[in-house]
């Protein structure tokens, strides 16, 4: 299929985005706008007992000082939305004297000026009554809990007898993994511009979730949604920490109410170690057996994350585990440790990309157990159906990645023992492991309009953190209408615009463009209708079914003649723009058949110095199976974004807690490592032409956070046949290897 919708088209905001034009939320401004900076607890856990205000007050510039003592009881409504964990209850910021963390906002200094709010904030002083948190999984004092209302992806589940006592002749693997905590570290900062006009609010605010920060505001704040407006038209990356609203969108407003002026609230990266999500840390361990040919026998995953005592954040860290390999015996067990932390959040391939880390790292244990090539062991564990659920899956092409990833990389001429492949002195190490991701889907709502010169609009309230959303729902509208893509001007991140499920979980693609595609057609139909319906058209008489549109016209299906331009459309229908709103869906029952998984393979080689132990990642290879890939070089784009950020958590990634108090001591880039461009090797990604015709009308799976699933356990094996080393915890750093 070579249409608009399979097409390498470049990114119509690329040229916006690179020379300044495009806005991120900190780029706009109001008159009169007053700059707020927060103060962040200076303990792990404790109550603050005074703060010292006078003297802030006392310095230049300073308009107000807000803390617990000053600042309004908020409604704080009850408001869970469909990011938000499913236990427990957001923090209510700046409401009691209570430190749960260390850096929880507890007061917010107010002045004129950026500068001189961040001078008060420096020298406030505030007293706590202190004690110390705990912060470390393995702390004795951290218990395991049961999570309250686990989904179906999370909840613990069995088959077989995976207990039992293993048959005479198998051949097990036991062994724990740990991975670190880790943080979002997009380039642009969280920020928010709050805006009161009597009771209406605008807050121009960094979000992945529009139409959930106007209704999380309207709920803090006691106030009907459609008095909240946010609109984010650019978000300068995310992968995950701005799906919810985090306590200083509340702050900003908060702050904008208090002085009756404008407050631009820009978060500083410190902060955004502090009370903006978090990957958890994990602990897993995976138990295996198998029969000497390398057939799974049984399979245990037990892992536990941490979380906040406030809230209970679950991920799926168990749920491939179900389909990945066909296994008779499997049980898995999830459990959270709550500590004194922040509330942890989704962040890219949430759940998978800690959970497949495990069970591929225990596969590559495994192949080298039984001496098995590690690819030839998946290949002999390929499941017919998803043995977890018993259902088929909606398409699975792991054996093609396979096939096609060992093709480019050249898996074929690896040599199996550690520590037998070399570059001069250099110890050269390949690895893989398999990668998976669900299809997620939700509705979403988009609104098409035709306008009196032919162009069209389409509006929709996602977000575009970065994949292309602009340019793939252009692609979509354009498609359907049948025009170029310039004559479709595209606009999200607006509340007001109809409403749409989180920009994440690698679902835009599938919801938003369904709903785009819905309402595109929606849009045709129902100037069809009119038109047909009109007499003296040249249409009149016509059934709307009859009608096509393409080239810039409507005209009628297998006909000749010369049918309507569309800038002739609106006028000969009244002169008012037509519109629709539609609604993306797919058939539920079809959705409840199928298992329905993107799937890939990744193939690395790292080059490890001997002498100094540095790894060095050279190559990176991925396969996807991801459906129908609306646009290449976006999809390109995302994979190798992904896998980069996979490289992070393999290598650099982890944010370290004092145990002392909870601090995260490496809160900053200098400190807190992520692959840059010297780091980053040669990558080729391929994907596989998979047609699935179940997930949804585009036949789009999605690439966003399969993409970074599978890396680190690649690298990690890499590694492992470089070395002989087995590493079980992440990031795998230079000490690891001594
Ligand atoms: Mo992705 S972690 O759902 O932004």
């Amino acid at each position: 299929m070579n249409t608009l919708i399979s097409s390498a088209e470049k990114r119509i905001d690329g040229h916006a985005k690179v020379t300044g034009l495009a806005q991120y939320a900190a780029d706009f401004n109001q008159p009169n706008q007053a700059y707020a900076v927060v103060v962040g607890a200076a303990v792990g856990l404790g109550r603050v007992t005074a703060i010292d205000v006078q003297p802030v007050l006392e310095l230049p510039g300073i308009v107000s000082v807000i803390s617990h003592l000053n600042a309004p009881r908020l409604a704080y409504r009850p408001h869970k939305g469909f990011i938000d964990p499913a236990a427990g209850e957001r923090l209510h910021v700046l409401q009691d004297d209570q430190v749960r963390f260390y850096g929880q906002p507890v007061a917010v200094v107010i002045a004129n000026t950026l500068d001189d709010a961040e001078r008060g904030a420096l020298a406030l002083r505030v007293s706590y009554d202190a004690q110390t948190p705990v912060v470390d999984p393995h702390d004795p004092r951290a218990i395991e809990i049961l999570p309250e209302a686990l989904g179906t992806r999370q909840a613990d589940k069995s088959r077989g007898n995976a207990l039992a006592a293993p048959v005479a002749g198998a051949v097990t693997v036991d062994a724990e993994y740990d991975i670190s905590r880790e943080n979002h570290t997009p380039i642009e900062l969280h920020a928010t511009v709050a805006h009161w006009q009597g009771e209406q609010l605008t807050l121009w605010s960094k979000s992945q979730f529009v139409v959930n920060e106007q209704a999380e505001i309207a709920a803090i704040f006691g106030l009907p949604p459609e008095n909240v407006r946010v609109i984010c038209p650019f978000v300068g990356g995310a992968f995950g920490t701005s799906l919810r609203t985090w306590p200083h969108v509340t702050l900003a407003a908060i702050a904008a109410k208090l002085i009756e002026r404008p407050v631009k609230l820009v978060l500083s990266r410190r902060q955004s170690f502090h009370t903006t999500g978090h990957r958890p840390r994990t602990v897993q361990r995976i138990s295996l057996s198998a029969t000497p040919d390398g057939k799974l026998l049984s399979l245990v995953h037990e892992g536990t994350a941490e979380t906040s005592r406030y809230e209970q954040h679950a991920e799926a860290l168990t749920s491939a585990t179900h389909y990945m390999y066909s296994c008779p015996s499997l049980r898995a067990r999830y459990r959270l440790l709550p500590m004194d932390t922040s509330t942890p959040t989704h962040m890219r391939g949430p759940g998978e990309a800690s959970g497949v880390f495990a069970i591929e790292a225990a596969l590559d244990e495994l192949a080298y157990a039984l001496k098995i090539d590690p690819l030839e062991l998946r290949r002999r564990n390929e499941p017919q159906i998803d043995e977890g659920s018993g259902l088929p899956f909606s398409s699975r092409s792991l054996l093609q990645c396979y096939d096609v990833g060992a093709k480019h990389f050249g898996w074929s001429q690896r040599q199996f023992a550690p520590r037998s492949m070399r570059d001069a002195r250099l110890l050269v190490g390949w690895g893989m492991a398999s990668a998976a991701y669900p299809v997620f889907f939700a509705p979403a709502e988009a609104c098409a309009r035709m306008l009196g010169d032919g162009m069209f609009e389409i509006e929709t309230a996602s977000s575009d953190m970065g994949p292309g959303t602009y340019t793939s729902m252009t692609q979509v509208a354009a498609h359907v209408l049948g025009v170029p893509m310039d004559h479709v001007k595209f606009r999200l991140g607006q509340s007001n615009y109809p409403p749409t499920p989180p920009h994440g979980g690698s679902m835009t693609m599938a919801s938003v463009g369904s709903a785009v595609y819905a309402a595109c057609q929606a849009l045709q139909a129902e100037i069809a209708s009119q038109l047909t319906s009109r007499p003296g058209s040249a249409l009149s008489g016509m059934q709307p079914g009859e009608l096509e549109w393409s080239e810039g016209r409507v005209r009628a299906r297998e006909q000749d003649g010369p049918g309507l331009a569309y800038r002739d459309v609106v006028p000969l229908l009244g002169n008012e723009p037509v519109e629709v709103t539609a609604v993306g869906s797919r058939d539920t029952s079809v959705a409840q058949k199928f298992t329905m998984v993107a799937f890939g393979a990744v193939f690395v080689e790292v080059a490890v110095d001997p002498d100094v132990l540095t790894i060095q990642v050279r190559r990176m290879t991925g396969a996807y199976g991801a459906g129908h890939i609306v646009n290449p070089r976006l999809a390109k784009s995302q994979c190798t974004g992904g896998m980069i950020g996979g490289m992070g958590m393999a290598l650099m990634e982890s944010t370290v807690l004092d145990a002392r108090d909870g601090r995260p001591v490496n809160a900053h880039m200098a400190d807190y490592l992520v692959p840059v461009n010297l780091d980053i090797p040669a990558m080729d990604v391929h994907f596989i032409d998979e047609h699935d015709v179940h997930v949804n009308v585009l036949g789009v799976k999605g690439v966003g956070e399969i993409a970074l699933v599978g890396v680190a356990p690649a690298i990690a094996n890499a590694v492992f046949h470089a070395t002989g080393k087995r590493i079980r915890h992440l990031p795998i750093r230079l000490e690891s290897m001594l």
